[in-house]
């Protein structure tokens, strides 16, 4: 039997001996490691400044504490996300105000967008679903109209690009995870990008306690002063090596991932009981981080035995995600929402089994998961 993971870090010996050299040293933060790392990824995305970070949710925290959002202040948040994409709102005392989103992708509906904003919202953010581009320059435009600062979760969405522009940089920052599972990783960390130069010195300063000069900037050892408020929020000379080792393999992980995409999607068109996501189209590409299925209604209640058989067949599986957000405890209980305001982002949680297409595995996994994908269905019925 086969045994495929959901998500697999690829580590290769390049990345053990550039940890090695690391380890060499004295030097395992504030070196020039986490600096190389941020211009890889300026070079890959075309982006003006990348801010190494210790995670994703780091970038977001980060984007909202330079934004000064505050008790009172409103930001616009998809409902189907991970909950790093809410909790760095709740994180500055900000309200995140959710919206469903759409079917075709899963993406915020942006036609909703407009009638969430209220005087008191400050940004608007979205979220790249599974790696699937949102059409950023309608998202331009109602933050224009409305004067709105626009963060894009980019999570998933290292490689994506909207009519040939990296994801992230439409928006006044964009924020990218190197958790293990992702399109690349430096074990733990995060990058915020942004076209914005004032933006990236500001951040720089708040991912560090805000201090007025980092140490290769101090005339004086241990000499600076505070001038703002900050957090610990750098990224490491161990994580940073491994993410320049990471970023020279990106284009090569993403052609495995566009492969394995489309052969899985032609292994799984002709079943009938689940229905697709959108996958790129014409200016619209994506980073393809998963395959996620819709069970049609009739077969949803039989999502967890159907999960059961995959995993029984060894194909590893996953849930983006496992509740619209508003509908996790902590925000049901807190704002009171209910599953009737979010149906499309319900069905998704609710129905949906995402599917590895990782560039650990290649073109016969895919057969493989397609043909395990039909006999669970098959045997969920028995
Ligand atoms: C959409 C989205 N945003 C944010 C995060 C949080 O990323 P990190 O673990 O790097 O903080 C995740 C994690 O999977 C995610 O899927």
């Amino acid at each position: 039997m086969r045994k495929i993971q959901f998500g697999k870090p690829l580590i290769g010996l390049e990345e053990k001996n550039a940890v090695q050299e690391v380890l060499n040293g004295d030097i395992l933060v504030h070196g020039p490691k986490a600096v190389e790392f941020e211009n890889a990824v300026c070079a890959f995305t075309s982006g003006k400044k990348a801010v190494a970070v210790s995670s994703c949710t780091a970038a977001l925290h980060l984007s909202y504490f330079y934004l000064g959002i505050k008790s009172g202040d409103e930001v616009i948040v998809p409902a189907q996300t991970h909950v790093a994409t809410a909790h760095a709102v709740e994180m500055c005392s900000g309200k995140p105000v959710f919206v469903d989103c759409e079917t075709k992708t899963g993406n915020i509906d942006i036609s909703q967008i407009e009638n969430h904003i209220t005087s008191k919202t400050r940004a608007l953010s979205v979220v790249h679903y599974l790696g699937m581009p949102v059409e950023m320059d309608r998202i331009m435009k109602i933050a224009k109209k409305h004067s709105l600062f626009v963060v894009e979760d980019c999570a998933l969405a290292l490689g994506a690009r909207f009519k040939g522009i990296h994801a992230g940089l439409y928006g006044d920052v964009g924020c990218f995870s190197f958790y293990p599972v992702k399109h690349i990783t430096t074990a733990e960390g995060g990058i915020l990008l942004t076209q914005n130069e004032q933006i990236a010195a500001k951040v720089s300063r708040q991912k560090a306690f805000g201090l007025d000069r980092n140490v290769g900037e101090r005339k004086v050892p241990g000499i600076y002063d505070v001038t703002m408020l900050g957090f610990n929020y750098r990224l490491n000379e161990i994580g940073a090596a491994i993410g320049i080792e990471q970023m020279k393999k990106l284009p090569g992980i993403l052609a495995v991932r566009k492969e394995n995409y489309e052969k899985l999607t032609e292994c799984l068109r002709e079943i009938d009981e689940i229905e697709l996501l959108q996958s790129t189209h014409s200016e619209f590409q994506s980073s393809y981080y998963c395959h996620s299925i819709i069970l049609k209604e009739k077969h949803a209640a039989k999502r967890e035995k159907i999960i059961e058989n995959l995993n029984m067949m060894g194909v590893g599986t996953s849930v983006y995600y496992p509740a619209p957000v508003p509908l996790l405890s902590y925000y049901r209980e807190k704002y009171g929402y209910k599953e009737i305001q979010f149906p499309t982002a319900s069905r998704i949680s609710n129905n949906s089994i995402a599917l590895p297409v990782g560039a650990h595995l290649n073109a016969d996994d895919m057969v493989y998961i397609g043909k395990c994908v039909k006999e669970s269905i098959i045997k969920s019925e028995v």
